[in-house]
């Protein structure tokens, strides 16, 4: 059986697709994440207490960690998913970003160089090709990059760094950028899931600017069959962009959410903009539909009414996440076991 290392797989993308291939039993899976505020094992504590995957605490900043794991294992691939992923805290605060989605991509980068690990999936964003305006066609993957945010500048980076190793090294990668994701185990500071939770919990709904800006959704789902699409059946050196043919304005979004919580538009709070806000994206997934027979399964109304359930189903799951409490399960899981 192959071995795959999923790094960030206790995060939202990352647990979603370390829980898709638990479904399967085509890879073992072996995760490395290191928990930090965005990352939560509980979203896949029961596959590990399972043993169908197994999880490692640490960073990919951490060579050491990293060549003994890629020591111990065979890898057929490295699925990189760890980063920082929000881009309002990379206006607060570029460097982690910095740290974590370059130097990190780096570091993990030259280890498997080191360990002839066979295949690197990049996992990048469609933020790295800047803003569209209401009219202009979505991006492709030869639309030039043009990073807006500390965010997007830093996966513009990681992303370039993937392309030099294989260009001057031989390695064989590929780079996956995709549109927003939404779905189960996303973590409350993004639109969906906040908006979703604070509907629920009578709270106010904050829109930046006019709410007009537009995003495409992407069905998590979705999302992870192309990772592994671009892993079992991508070229080495190209890159595959993933859309969800989902543009929608954040205040449709938001007064959707409302609508199908059962809460009054009252709740919708005009705030300030976010500095260097993108007014637009969207993806032209043609070249996936066309070489890797990938599709979107979900529609956005849909998948948002059934990730909206998700939320009001896992109420344990929001109000550890909402509380704090999901920061100390590690400690109480793994490290009082000794
Ligand atoms: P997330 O913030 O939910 O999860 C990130 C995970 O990485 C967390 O589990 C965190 O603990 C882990 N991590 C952070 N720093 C680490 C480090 N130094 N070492 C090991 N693990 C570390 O992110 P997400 O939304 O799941 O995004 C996953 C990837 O997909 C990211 O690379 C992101 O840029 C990309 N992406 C996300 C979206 C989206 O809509 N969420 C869209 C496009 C691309
Ligand atoms: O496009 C892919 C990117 O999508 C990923 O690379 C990022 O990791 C991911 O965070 C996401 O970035 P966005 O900035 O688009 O996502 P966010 O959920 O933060 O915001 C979505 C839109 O909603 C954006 O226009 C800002 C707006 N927004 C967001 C929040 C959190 C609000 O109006 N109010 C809010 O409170």
């Amino acid at each position: 059986m192959k071995s795959i290392l999923i790094t960030g797989g206790a995060g939202f993308i990352g647990s979603n697709l370390v829980r898709m291939l638990a479904e399967g039993s085509a890879y073992n899976v072996i995760v490395l994440d290191a928990l930090t505020y965005a990352g939560n094992l509980e979203n896949i504590q029961d596959l590990v207490d399972g043993s169908r995957v197994r999880f490692e605490h640490g960073s990919i900043n951490d060579r050491g960690l990293i060549d003994r794991l890629l020591a111990e294992t065979s890898f057929d691939a490295i699925l990189h998913l760890a980063a920082e992923s929000h881009v309002d805290r990379s206006i607060a605060s570029a460097a982690p970003f910095i740290e974590t989605n370059v130097v990190g991509t780096l570091t993990l980068l030259e280890a498997a160089k080191h360990a002839a690990v066979r295949r690197f999936v990049h996992v990048s964003t469609d933020e790295v090709y800047g803003m569209l305006g209401p009219t202009d066609p979505a991006f492709t993957e030869e639309t030039p990059l043009a990073p807006n945010s500390p965010y997007s500048a830093s996966k513009a980076a990681s992303d370039l760094l993937v392309r030099a190793f294989v260009h001057t090294h031989g390695m064989d990668a590929v780079i996956t950028r995709c549109s927003n994701n939404y779905g189960p185990y996303q973590f409350p500071e993004k639109l969906i899931p906040l908006m979703t939770l604070n509907a629920i919990e009578n709270r106010s709904l904050p829109i930046y600017g006019d709410g007009l800006q537009v995003r495409d959704w992407l069905h998590v789902e979705d999302h992870c069959r192309g990772i592994m699409l671009a892993y079992e059946r991508g070229m080495t050196g190209q890159v595959y962009n993933f859309g969800g043919f989902g543009e929608e304005k954040n205040i449709v979004v938001a007064t959707s959410i409302l609508q199908h919580v059962g809460k009054d538009e009252s709740l919708l709070t005009y705030v300030a903009d976010r500095p260097g806000h993108d007014r637009r994206y969207a993806i032209n997934p043609r070249k996936v539909q066309q070489e890797l027979g990938w599709t979107p399964e979900w529609n956005f109304k849909d998948g948002l009414r059934t990730t909206i359930d998700w939320y009001r189903a896992n109420s344990a799951w929001c109000q550890n996440v909402r509380s704090g409490e999901y920061r100390s399960y590690y400690q109480r899981q793994y490290e009082q076991r000794g």
